[in-house]
């Protein structure tokens, strides 16, 4: 799906992405991508939602906040702040927040849910170089989603 404007790669920032977290982090087994246990969360089924089926659900904030520590936090910052390697997912509905008529805001969030999912399903790969790997087969739907509304708790500008 098409990228937003505002969220456009900044060239530098990968390269330091590749060269820092993808070539060293990466190949310690101490950050071996973990399987996140989403038990007692609403089963999702085999296909894909359009938008977060979870938003302020609180059990699934618990488990999307400890699968973001073991997943995500090595590249994209503790609590969601980045140091720079990778994007600030605090930011990542930004562009929602200035929306004035709620259907308008409600389909903004929902194009960035679809873009966070996807970008986490398949990681981003550009010419042949992995600036994060992707998810599928790791995280399932349920353990995406929870990782999703626990930043949703993290926003820069809450909605
Ligand atoms: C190895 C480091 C690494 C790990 C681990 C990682 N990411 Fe990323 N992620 C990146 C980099 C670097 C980018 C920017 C890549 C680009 O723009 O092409 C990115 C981009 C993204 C984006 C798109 C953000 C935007 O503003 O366009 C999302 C969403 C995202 N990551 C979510 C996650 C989630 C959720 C996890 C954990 C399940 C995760 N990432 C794990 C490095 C990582």
């Amino acid at each position: 799906m098409t990228r937003p404007p505002q969220l456009r790669p900044r060239p530098r920032l990968l390269l330091a992405a590749a060269l820092l977290c993808c070539s060293t982090a990466w190949a310690h087994g101490d950050v071996t991508p973990q399987v996140v246990d989403t038990t007692g969360l609403p089963k999702l089924g085999a296909d894909w939602k359009g938008e977060n089926p979870y938003r302020g659900h609180a059990a699934a904030i618990k488990i999307g906040a400890s699968a973001y520590n073991q997943n995500c936090a090595r590249c994209h910052g503790l609590e969601a702040i980045s140091g720079g390697i990778a994007p600030d997912l605090r930011k990542l509905d930004n562009e929602c927040v200035t929306l004035k008529v709620d259907t308008r805001k409600k389909a903004c969030v929902a194009e960035i849910d679809q873009y966070y999912a996807s970008s986490v399903r398949k990681g981003k790969v550009r010419n042949g170089a992995v600036y994060m790997p992707g998810f599928e087969g790791i995280l399932n739907q349920e353990a995406t989603w929870a990782i999703k509304s626990y930043l949703e708790t993290r926003r820069e500008r809450p909605l």
